[in-house]
């Protein structure tokens, strides 16, 4: 029986419209954006709506990522949603998404392991399609921790934004998807990164609310030290567990926390500034959406492609972490090049006739040719060496 591997074949993001810049900051606390982007690297982050939640932008990400991958949603295995700021502590926020997208009986299940939430979910969705147990899985990481950011804390509320991010990995017999992965914890530093309240330790209560414990607490000088010693460890160990050196990775898609903490790890094994993905700037903290996020602005920008090796990198809560190499291989099916893009509501997608009787088989002619122009580029470029 030949090896199954799992092919990322389809990728979409979430982020909110509304923007929160640094100024917008200096208003509600003392800071200042010289002080916020030296220390961090972030300009501005989104936010969502009040009238939006968790599950609605991991729907939205999800619609993306499956169309790209031309799956239909009851075609998948199943769904893993990485979060740590789901709509409900109970029904798990993924079955919500299930049952939106339309994955009738789909399995379903909430991952918790902050912002390393992602590359945790990757790695358990490769397990599955490797195992043989589902040829298609959706893996999701969605945040929305600005409903539990206190912005009277200038410590905390400068780094998070919210947004999600999704990819669709599928069966395929090249070498592809996660070729190998690390994962660590250490409960030590538990307190170091906590939102005390709302679980049984401290159910709400008057009290609870009283004494703020229903919002994030960092000490954000001992993440910093936990994260600079541990990624760029485990950044070396997962290139040498995939057999493969720091020059073979094509794009470093780190976890956006902070800029010094990315360049630490980058330099540590050794990636030249180009080979970094960059987006802090834009979005700050998206926590377990930080990476999908990164990695979909990657494809649109064509810095990450077939064909390519990329190595991301996570911590967060928990303390945790989580690294992993991920190739990209050539999709079975050629990419839609005119897939319709979000914003438009699922119910006037469902009956715009343009999008099933031109849009589609337009954008299906537009992929074909796309990828027999790669396939000739690819061609030339191996008769030229
Ligand atoms: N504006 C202005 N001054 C500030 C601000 C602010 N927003 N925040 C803190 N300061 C002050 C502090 O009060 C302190 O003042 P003092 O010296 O008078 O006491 C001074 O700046 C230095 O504070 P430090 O905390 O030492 O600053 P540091 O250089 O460590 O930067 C930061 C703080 C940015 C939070 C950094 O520690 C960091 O990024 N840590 C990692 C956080 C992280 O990555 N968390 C992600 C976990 S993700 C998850 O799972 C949800």
């Amino acid at each position: 029986m030949s090896e199954r591997y799992a092919n990322i074949v389809g990728w979409g993001k979430y982020t909110p419209e509304q923007v929160l810049t640094n100024a917008d900051l200096e208003r509600l606390v003392e800071t200042s954006d010289e002080w916020i982007f030296k220390r961090t690297g972030i300009r501005e982050r989104r936010i969502v709506s009040p009238t939006e939640n968790t599950s609605d932008m991991a729907i939205a990400a999800a619609r993306d990522a499956l169309a790209i991958a031309d799956v239909r949603a009851r075609d998948l295995g199943l769904i893993i949603v990485a979060t740590s700021s789901p709509d409900y502590l109970t029904p798990p926020v993924s079955s919500q998404v299930q049952h939106a997208l339309g994955a009738r009986d789909v399995g379903a299940f909430t991952l918790v392991a902050g912002c390393a939430g992602f590359v945790y979910a990757l790695t358990t969705a490769q397990q599955y399609i490797a195992n043989g147990v589902c040829d298609n899985v959706l893996v999701i990481g969605v945040e929305l921790l600005s409903r539990f950011v206190d912005y009277t804390d200038r410590s905390t509320c400068v780094l998070f934004g919210d947004g999600a991010g999704a990819v669709v990995l599928q069966v395929s017999n090249e070498p592809a998807g996660v070729l190998s992965s690390v994962l660590g914890s250490d409960g030590s530093g538990a307190e170091h990164l906590i939102l005390p309240g709302g679980g049984t330790a401290n159910p709400p209560t008057h009290e609870t609310i009283d004494q703020g414990l229903h919002t994030l607490k960092m000490n954000g000088n001992q993440v910093f030290r936990f994260a600079s010693r541990i990624i760029g460890k485990a950044l070396r160990q997962v290139i040498q567990q995939a057999g493969l050196t720091s020059d073979d990775i094509d794009l470093f898609i780190p976890h956006q926390a902070n800029l010094r903490i990315i360049e630490s790890a980058a330099k540590y094994v050794g990636f030249p500034e180009e080979k970094i993905f960059i987006n802090i700037d834009r979005y700050g903290n998206t926590s377990a959406a930080s990476i999908p996020i990164a990695l979909v602005e990657a494809f649109e920008q064509g810095r990450a492609k077939v064909g390519d090796t990329l190595a991301f990198v996570a911590f967060g809560a928990g303390l945790s972490w989580a690294a992993a190499v991920v190739k990209v291989a050539e999709r079975v099916k050629p990419i839609p090049f005119l897939h319709s893009r979000r914003k438009t509501p699922a119910w006037i997608s469902a009956f715009n006739p343009l999008n099933t009787v031109v849009v589609k088989p337009l954008g299906t002619v537009l992929g074909l040719l796309q990828a027999g122009i790669q396939r000739l580029t690819s061609w030339f470029r191996r008769n030229q060496s």
